[in-house]
């Protein structure tokens, strides 16, 4: 957070089954798996195309949350299917060590391409719903402090839950 590249909108990919989009890819799931993240968006790793993986059989930063199957999502775009929205818990690897209480929609539907420009869309709820709209916010230069409505409901993840004995971030 603080880096001007995670506030860009960033552009669409117009080649797919490249080298050069492989590549990136397993840069982005090296990363993810890494730092034990749900999910990883491009500009996270000052890269200005609108990619973003995520999924996971077991999260121990989200240690009940259901599983997301493993997804490439490219070019996405997001349509909320309910008005409602729910507050939850965030962490975002670009802002180590910190959560904080964000609301999202609870319901969409996303569209986009895989890795080889193959169209897909997904209808989702919940967990699997709040993780999309945190990624494909990356693509849009959002990072989740910026919808926090509370800021009395941000802070330091060891600090906020210190019964866990949870990592940092
Ligand atoms: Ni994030």
């Amino acid at each position: 957070m603080g880096d001007p590249r995670l506030l860009q909108r960033a552009r669409p990919v117009t080649e797919f089954a490249t080298p050069a989009l492989r590549a990136l890819l397993q840069d982005m799931t090296d990363t993810m798996i890494h730092l034990d993240g749900a999910g990883l968006a491009a500009p996270q790793i000052g890269v200005d195309l609108q990619v973003v993986i995520f999924g996971f059989d077991f999260n121990p930063r989200y240690s009940h949350a259901e599983p997301i199957p493993h997804t490439v999502l490219i070019n996405p775009q997001l349509t909320p299917l309910a008005e409602e929205q729910a507050e939850d818990w965030e962490g975002c690897l670009s802002v180590p060590g910190m959560r904080g209480m964000v609301p999202r929609y609870t319901r969409l539907r996303y569209r986009g391409c895989d890795a080889d420009g193959v169209f897909f869309e997904r209808e989702v709820a919940d967990f699997h719903a709040r993780v999309v709209q945190h990624e494909c916010d990356h693509l849009a230069g959002i990072l989740y402090p910026m919808r926090i409505r509370d800021l009395s409901r941000f802070g330091f993840t060891d600090v906020l839950f210190p019964d866990k004995g949870v990592a940092t971030d």
